[in-house]
């Protein structure tokens, strides 16, 4: 009688051991994973449209040119070069787990990717292209007719098929395997002593409060300046904006905070270049502390821990422009 309980107890013993590996470590921030389900013939077409100069105006600015995946998924400026060579108002969010994000936009005026996706096209100071010009264009090349209606059965390719797609690509853009996401899955030796005090530095002082879940941001819409008001840019009024409600003036979606080491520079004014004053000021502003230098270190170590892997990226070859399709417009007015 015995014998069966024992095994029965290894059982349950070697049960649990798995259970253990293979659950990540109960930690207010959690591994990035790859999308469980895509569709590969829509999500090419969604990085053929991100790649597309032809959705602007000028026929010459395209996703890629604000967030460059090569460079962080942002453009590494204060604030983005749109059409005419305009500076727009606001410093360009990494694509990177963007879909993490509870809404998207600084201040969360689009409700997902899909709504996100329509909005630079038509926006005058960024692609400053129509939604029927877009389509027209995407209509008058046959091997976009063809590719669209394999993957959505239309005849004429619509605005939200292109969003669609986009919005399928961008799902994609996602970067697991840092190696803070490898120490969360278990494996002790994935950060170093310093990185690991930057980790326990960023709970205790209630960094995590806001910068916390998969993406260590985009879970909340939070004041900027909070303990102590941040005073360079008052004219962005972040939630406000979208809700009109007077407790929402200078609330911002909380930015995510991987990949954080190459998207510089920090904040919706890109105040900052430098990653250890980015540290300082947050803590300042929002907590009302002074870390030592020690201290803000070891958390600019930790957050360089949670670069991930980049998807890599086939550069796409665009289709052929015919006769019908709209010349590029560079014309602007000052
Ligand atoms: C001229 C530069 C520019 C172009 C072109 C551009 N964007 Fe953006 N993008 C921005 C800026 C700036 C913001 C932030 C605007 C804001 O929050 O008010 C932004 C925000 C976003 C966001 C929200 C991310 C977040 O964390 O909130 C996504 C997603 C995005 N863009 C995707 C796209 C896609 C897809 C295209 C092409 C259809 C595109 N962008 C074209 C500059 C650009
Ligand atoms: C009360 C909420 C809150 C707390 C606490 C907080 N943050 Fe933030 N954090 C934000 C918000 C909101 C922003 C965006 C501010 C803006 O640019 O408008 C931000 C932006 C950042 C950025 C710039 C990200 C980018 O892409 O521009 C970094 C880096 C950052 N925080 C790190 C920290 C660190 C480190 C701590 C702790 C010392 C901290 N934060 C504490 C809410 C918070």
């Amino acid at each position: 009688m015995k014998v069966p309980h024992l095994i029965l107890e290894l059982c349950l013993l070697t049960f649990s051991f798995t259970q253990i590996s293979a659950a990540p470590r109960a930690e207010p921030i959690q591994p990035i994973k790859r999308p469980s389900k895509v569709n590969a013939k829509e999500v090419e077409l969604g990085k053929k449209l991100f790649f597309e100069p032809r959705l602007s105006k000028s026929a010459f600015i395209s996703c890629n040119s604000c967030h460059n995946l090569a460079t962080g998924g942002a453009d590494n400026l204060k604030s983005s070069i749109g059409h005419g060579w305009q500076l727009g108002p606001i410093n360009s969010p990494t694509v990177y787990n963007s879909s993490y994000n509870l809404a998207q936009f600084w201040d969360g005026r689009a409700k997902d990717l899909f709504e996100q996706a329509g909005g630079p096209i038509a926006n005058p100071g960024e692609m400053a292209f129509t939604h029927k010009l877009a389509v027209k264009t995407l209509n008058s090349i046959p091997e976009y007719q063809k590719e669209f209606k394999t993957v959505y059965g239309v005849k004429t390719i619509k605005i939200k098929n292109v969003q669609k797609a986009i919005a399928a690509f961008e799902e994609t853009l996602v970067t697991p395997n840092s190696r803070f996401d490898k120490w969360l899955n278990g494996n002790d030796k994935a950060l170093t002593a310093n990185e690991l005090t930057g980790y326990e530095n960023f709970k205790k002082f209630g960094c995590i409060g806001c910068h916390n879940g998969p993406a260590v941001g985009g879970t909340s819409y939070q004041k900027f300046g909070l303990v102590h008001p941040y005073t360079k840019d008052t004219k962005t009024m972040g939630r406000f904006a979208v809700t009109k409600n007077p407790a929402d003036k200078y609330l911002f979606k909380v930015p995510t905070l991987r990949n954080i080491e190459l998207t510089a520079p920090y904040f919706h004014d890109g105040d900052t270049w430098d990653l250890d004053e980015a540290v300082r000021l947050m803590a300042w502003h929002q907590l009302g502390l002074k870390p030592n230098e020690k201290e803000v270190k070891s958390i600019v170590a930790f957050l360089k821990t949670l670069t991930g892997e980049l998807p890599k990226i086939t550069y796409p070859i665009l289709p052929p422009s015919t006769a019908s399709t709209p010349k590029p417009d560079t014309s602007f007015k000052r």
